[in-house]
């Protein structure tokens, strides 16, 4: 029987463009830090009475890197955003932004859930006028700033609209302007295109690029979907279940710019191929269903 296996790349060889890449990160000043986090809940059925969430994490993020944080459903993924977000504290160990430990949510912090809600009476823009406005910004200038956003979302034709008009996609779009008009320093995103469908998703995940590019802003990007892991991100932090733990850091081996066509490339594939070892490992899982879905 003849092997038509395709010979893969390392995931771990970077081509020389790739190393620069990531010496010139390295340079760059860290924005979020965690150091040691660990987050347990109570729980009745654990043989101790406790869930560990998570335990041990450390990793910083350094400015405007695009990191995800990928793994099984119940690792943790969202109980260290919230966390970051300041939603939830921790039960050990620090999270910093720009060296200043989080003690609760605060505007450096920029959110997009997957259920995130606009607000429903408002119009699109003035959903995106609302934190400018908080600021104290004058009307005038929260306007223009607003409207930049907008545009850079490519919405501006749907300013006038209210959220229950808009596409699922679209929504988002509005949530990533709103998100950004408060000038945040880190951009934290809950599996933001999980409830979309493939096309929308794959056209906001191009979106998502762009506008990462043209913000130069720092993102912290959670999903389950490993293409997308590697399309977007510079680094991917893999977390295991049971306790919520790191498995490993990966740098993505793949060059910026991005495209669609390098979804089929070695370096895309190899990195694809260690993911789905890593997740897929039957111990790193709850249970031996194994499932990637929330
Ligand atoms: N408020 C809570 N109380 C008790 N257990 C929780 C709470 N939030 C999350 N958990 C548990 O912590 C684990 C991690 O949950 P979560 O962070 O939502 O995982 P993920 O987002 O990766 O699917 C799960 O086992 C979940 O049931
Ligand atoms: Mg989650």
């Amino acid at each position: 029987m003849s092997d038509d296996r395709i010979q893969l790349p390392s995931y771990l060889d970077h081509v020389p463009e790739v190393l620069e890449y990531f010496a010139e990160i390295d340079q760059r000043k860290v924005v979020l830090s965690i150091e040691h986090l660990c987050r347990e809940f109570d729980s009745p059925d654990s043989p101790n009475g406790k869930l560990v969430a998570l335990s041990d994490i450390n990793f910083e993020v350094r400015r405007n890197e695009f990191i995800s944080v990928i793994g099984p459903s119940g690792c943790g993924k969202s109980t260290l955003i919230r966390v970051v977000a300041g939603l939830e504290e921790p039960s050990g160990g620090i999270v910093a932004v720009d060296g200043v430990p989080v003690t609760g949510p605060g505007a450096d912090r920029g959110m997009v859930f997957q259920n995130y809600t606009l607000f429903p009476w408002l119009t699109v823009r003035k959903n995106v006028l609302f934190g400018p406005k908080m600021k104290g910004l004058r009307d005038d200038k929260a306007m223009k700033a607003a409207d930049e956003w907008l545009k850079l979302v490519g919405l501006t034709d749907f300013a006038e609209l209210y959220p229950a008009q808009l596409s699922g996609g679209m929504k988002q779009r509005v949530a990533i302007a709103r998100a950004l008009a408060n000038d945040p320093r880190i951009l934290l995103m809950d599996e933001p295109f999980g409830a979309l469908d493939a096309q929308t998703r794959a056209s906001m995940q191009a979106h998502l690029l762009r506008i990462w590019a043209a913000a130069g802003v720092t993102v912290l990007f959670i999903t389950h979907d490993l293409d997308e892991a590697i399309y977007l991100s510079d680094r991917i932090v893999v977390l295991g279940a049971r306790p919520g733990r790191i498995l490993e850091v990966i740098e993505v081996p793949v060059a910026r710019p991005r495209s669609p066509e390098q979804f089929l490339s070695g370096h895309f594939l190899a990195t694809k191929k260690r993911l789905e070892e890593l997740i897929h490992r039957r111990e790193n899982t709850p249970n031996s269903g194994g499932s990637m879905h929330d």
